[in-house]
């Protein structure tokens, strides 16, 4: 099975988008996919997918209710499965007093049992609600998770109970990682979390055609310290109109979804975008990466061919075995 959560110890370095389109990627491998949103936040992972219509009604039954062992209904009634064919558990306003609810649970439990706070396991419920009690192993291929970086509780409820890390980085500006940042972070979780953390690999992503750049991309490429399958370049065209399209990459260009002003106003449409060379380029460079997650830190097959039916065009069939033959012989 593959767990993974799309970790990026800043904000903005394009963990939802690469959320977002590694679920596509495997769900379009055969792999059955859940997306699970711990951001509580506007432009999250739910309203990129256009899910979680109840996700601000107070009452509502929502992923902290379940996580905190205290739902109002099924698990699966939370499940909701996007046009694309991924399912994700969407986020909720409840996210953002999570440490407050959790801090109040343990104040009851541990009063009633006699054990100190210290003792109560507050970053494995995720792991007991997926694993242990919902079983999600035996109904998916794929789960992701799209955290809320900020947020320690709810992060390292995330990676104890995923355990294998996504790292998309982004080039220049001071809050970016820096190499040995990474790995000591890893390092600081494992012994908090007293777990191994895997690290599958780190995804430059945003890298544009400037000289700093291309350095920032060697630099990484460069690295025996993980591995750097791919580089997503800067695709702001592309994944800006992902919330237009309300969905992944992919829907985006097969639908061919663009934003363009239409009598002084913003309007977004699809079967209007160009069909750009290099923006089936970065679909590949995504499949890629989803390929890489499965097969080499998951050893699990997936379909190799990506087949894109692009509208009122012909369809694009690519083989990512037949760029792998062309490098060896290169
Ligand atoms: N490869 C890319 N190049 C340029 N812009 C991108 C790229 N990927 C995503 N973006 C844009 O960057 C913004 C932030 O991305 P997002 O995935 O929401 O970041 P995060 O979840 O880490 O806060 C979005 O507007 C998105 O469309
Ligand atoms: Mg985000």
């Amino acid at each position: 099975m593959i767990t993974t959560v799309i970790y990026s110890e800043s904000g903005g370095t394009y963990k939802t988008t690469m959320t977002a389109n590694l679920a596509v990627a495997l769900e379009r491998m055969g792999q059955n996919t859940l997306v699970i949103d711990l951001d509580p936040q506007e432009g999250n992972l739910t309203s990129l997918f256009d899910a979680g219509e109840h996700r601000s009604e107070r009452d509502a039954d929502n992923l902290v209710k379940h996580i905190l062992d205290m739902p109002d209904g099924d698990f699966d009634d939370l499940i909701e499965t996007t046009a694309e064919g991924v399912d994700i558990v969407p986020s909720h306003d409840m996210l953002g007093d999570f440490t407050s609810n959790l801090e109040q649970k343990i104040s009851y439990e541990t009063g009633m049992q006699n054990m100190s706070r210290d003792e109560y396991p507050r970053f494995e419920l995720l792991h007991e609600l997926l694993w242990e009690k919902q079983e999600l192993h035996q109904e998916y291929d794929a789960v992701l998770i799209d955290p809320n970086a900020r947020a320690e509780d709810l992060l390292y409820n995330a990676i104890f109970a995923l355990r294998t890390l996504v790292a998309p980085v982004k080039p220049a500006g001071k809050g970016n990682l820096s190499l040995e940042g990474l790995e000591e972070l890893v390092g600081n979780m494992e012994t908090q979390l007293d777990i191994e953390i895997g690290l599958s690999c780190v995804v430059p992503s945003g890298v544009g055609q400037t000289n700093a750049h291309r350095q920032y991309q060697q630099q990484f490429e460069d690295t025996e310290a993980f591995a750097t399958p791919v580089t997503i370049g800067n695709r702001e065209s592309l994944m800006d109109a992902m919330w237009e399209a309300r969905g992944s990459a992919f829907k985006v260009v097969e639908e061919r979804w663009k934003t363009f002003e239409r009598d002084g106003e913003m309007v977004s449409e699809p079967s209007q975008r160009r069909v750009r060379d290099r923006e089936i380029e970065t679909l590949e460079r995504l499949y890629e990466l989803a390929r890489f997650v499965a097969v080499d830190t998951f050893d699990t097959d997936v379909d190799p061919v990506l087949e894109l039916d692009i509208q009122e065009f012909e369809n694009r069939t690519i083989d990512l075995r037949e760029d792998e033959e062309t490098e060896a012989t290169a």
